[in-house]
Formats: C-alpha cells, sequence, structure tokens
C-alpha cells in the first residue's frame, strides 16, 4: 500500500435535541461529501455515556440521530451509518490508544475542562480518556477526512497525535507486517500504519453561535431554548425564535470586514449563508445596508424552506423503528467487517497472539 485510501468518517452523540449548529457544522457537510467520497457516519452512543451515565431514552435518542442524518440526505445504501456499540473494535482500539495517548494531552483538552466543570476529581474516567475513543472511531476504518464543527478542532488534532505516536513507536513492527503506508511526519520519512487525520471544518458557519449572546456557542445543554433552532422545531417555532434573536441595532455592513465586532450580525449572516449553500460576502451583496427588521423575515423564509422538509422526514422515520434499526444493522454489520481486518491488523502489529 503507498498511501492511504481516501475515507470520510464522522460522528455524532445522541444526547439531546440535534440544533442547526450541529446540522450547519456537521450533518450538511457529510451529505456534500457522499457524492465524491466513500462515507462512515456513525451515531456515537458510547460517547453519550461519558458526561451522564443514565438516559431516559437513549435507544430513541440513537435512532433520532440515523433518522437525521437520512432526513438530510445521507444515503445509507451507498454509505455506511450504524451505531459506535455495534462494533466493539471502536472500544478495543481506544483501550490500545489509552495506552498510546498521555494523561497531560487529555488534560489539556478544553472540552473535558468545560464539561467537568470545578469537580474534576468526580468526572467520569471515561471523559478524560473521550478524544481516546473518537481517534479510535476514525482510525479503527483508517479514515482520512472528518467533518465537524469548529469545536472538535481540539479533538482533532489529539487524534492526530495519537496515530504519529503510534506510527512512529511502532514503526519497525509496521514494517514487519508489511502493512503500512510510506508517510513523512514533519521532515523524517516513516512507514505508519495510521493516517494523520484531516479535519473539514471550513464553510460559512463552522461555529454556529447562541441565538441569545452571539459569543456563546449554539448547543444542547444551553438552559434557553430560545438560543438554538432545534431540528425538530415547527415553522412557528423557528420564525419566534429568528424574531426574538438578539440583534445590534445597525444596518448591515456590505462587506465582510463590517463583521467584525458584531458577533450577532455576524452569526445571522454566516447562518443565512451556509442554509443557502453561498459565503457570507455574497449574503452581504445581497442584503449590505439592510435592517435586521427586513433581514430576519428573509432568514426565517430560507430557514423554514430549508429545515421543514428535513423535519417531516425526521418523524416519519421515526414512526417506523423497524425500518431505522434495519438501516442502523446493515450497517453495523458493514463496518464491523472493515474495523475487524484492521484489529487484526493492528493486534499483529502490538505482538498480541491470536
Ligand atoms: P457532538 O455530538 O457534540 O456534535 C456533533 C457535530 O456537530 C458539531 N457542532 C457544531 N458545529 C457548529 N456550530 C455549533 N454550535 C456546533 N455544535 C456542535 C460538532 O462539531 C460535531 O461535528 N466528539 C463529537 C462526536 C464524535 C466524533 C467522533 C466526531 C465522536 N467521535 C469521530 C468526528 C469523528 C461530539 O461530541 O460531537
Amino acid at each position: 500500500m503507498n498511501e492511504f485510501k481516501p475515507l470520510v468518517f464522522s460522528g455524532v452523540q445522541p444526547t439531546g435535541n440535534l440544533h442547526l449548529g450541529n446540522y450547519l457544522g456537521a450533518i450538511r457537510k457529510f451529505v456534500a461529501l457522499q457524492d465524491t467520497n466513500d462515507c462512515i457516519y456513525c451515531v456515537v452512543d458510547l460517547h453519550s455515556i461519558t458526561a451522564q451515565l443514565v438516559h431516559e431514552d437513549l435507544r430513541g435518542q440513537i435512532r433520532s440521530i440515523a433518522a437525521a442524518f437520512i432526513a438530510s440526505g445521507v444515503d445509507p445504501q451507498k454509505h455506511i451509518v450504524f451505531n459506535q456499540s455495534a462494533v466493539p473494535q471502536h472500544a478495543e482500539l481506544a483501550w490500545i490508544f489509552n495506552c498510546v495517548a498521555r494523561i497531560g494531552w487529555m488534560n489539556r483538552m478544553t472540552q473535558f475542562k468545560d464539561k467537568a466543570g470545578k469537580d474534576r476529581e468526580n468526572a467520569s474516567l471515561g471523559l478524560l480518556a473521550y478524544p481516546s475513543l473518537m481517534a479510535a472511531d476514525i482510525l479503527v476504518y483508517r479514515a482520512t477526512h472528518v467533518p465537524v464543527g469548529d469545536d472538535q478542532k481540539q479533538h482533532l488534532e489529539l487524534a492526530r497525535d495519537i496515530a504519529q505516536k503510534f506510527n512512529i513507536d511502532f514503526q519497525e513492527k509496521i514494517r514487519a507486517t508489511g502493512q503500512g503506508v510510506d508517510m513523512v511526519v514533519g521532515e523524517e520519512p516513516i512507514h505508519g500504519y495510521f493516517p494523520l487525520v484531516e479535519p473539514l471544518i471550513d464553510g460559512p458557519a463552522p461555529r454556529v453561535m447562541s441565538l441569545r449572546d452571539g459569543t456563546k456557542k449554539m448547543s444542547k445543554s444551553d438552559a434557553s431554548d430560545l438560543s438554538r433552532i432545534n431540528l425538530m422545531d415547527d415553522a412557528e417555532t423557528i420564525a419566534r425564535k429568528i424574531r426574538k434573536a438578539k440583534t445590534d441595532p445597525d444596518a448591515l455592513p456590505s462587506e465582510t470586514e463590517g463583521l467584525k465586532g458584531r458577533p450577532e450580525a455576524d452569526n445571522l449572516v454566516g447562518i443565512y449563508a451556509a442554509l443557502a449553500g453561498s459565503s457570507k460576502a455574497d449574503v452581504l451583496r445581497e442584503f449590505g445596508g439592510v435592517q435586521f427588521s427586513v433581514f430576519k423575515p428573509a432568514l426565517i423564509e430560507l430557514a423554514v424552506n430549508v429545515l421543514s422538509p428535513i423535519t417531516g422526514e425526521m418523524r416519519r422515520l421515526m414512526e417506523d423503528t423497524t425500518h431505522i434499526d434495519g438501516i442502523l444493522r446493515q450497517g453495523g454489520e458493514r463496518a464491523r467487517d472493515r474495523a475487524t481486518k484492521t484489529m487484526k491488523e493492528v493486534r499483529d502489529i502490538i505482538g498480541f497472539l491470536q
């Protein structure tokens, strides 16, 4: 093998309602990438028990994420859609990565610091080791490209660090098994087994902000439902939330430079651009000089036009649990085949008897 085969992998946690940030930062990109790539999209249920152990309706949440992927346009026949716990090799590789990664790397993760809060000693060990499982999710398929929102950037850098340390530490053994790929790390040519993943974070809305505060990320855990647009919101609710969205008193600028220091305006323009499949510059060419009283109704119309069909399709899919479960089961089988092959090779490289 002389180079890694391009493969897209990404995951979404089945915790709480999906919102516009998840859609624009991740799921919409999943759909765009599938025409030109081999893709694997995963409902990461093992991750969902790191911050909160017991969930009221975890199965329903898992189904709703799979439904959101499919309703948004992901094709589960051409590509793979499955839930993480159906493929035990994720957890197996995560254990090995726990032994590759250093505690200091994990302690530096801003998401861990945010989620663990002040009482770090009381956070689950799983929450600390979370990025190691995330690296395993991707690398158990030796995936090369990962579409995510900006908040996952640091985790993907860590996935690269883990791959790099594994490749360097096991270099001779990788060569001996003949399963590696010639690659250059820094200046140094090595024979590695895991690719250094490329994050795909670009686009006009890599970080969708709260509708109530343009300096805070739109998030499932925000106490105010007005801060986010949920994928299950009806047209009326979407309209109300956008009407109530915080803005400043000025008209929209004509160029992106003018969005500096105006986080709420920047956010709404970014959302419009991402929903329209255009850029902030294009949106400002059309709406520069316009007041929010005119821009907001246009944004409402666009958001409802894009999101309503997805919401409707999600509802329809979620009523047929047999169908969704069948898709996940089949996807799980296909994913397991690929992951089994990787783990055989990894066990061989490490030197376990098998
Ligand atoms: P999660 O479930 O929190 O979020 C799913 C995806 O949505 C993106 N996202 C956002 N994008 C833009 N603006 C926002 N406000 C916003 N909020 C969330 C996230 O960046 C993510 O892409 N650790 C991951 C799940 C995961 C994963 C993986 C992702 C586990 N293993 C392997 C990629 C590859 C997470 O908690 O995402």
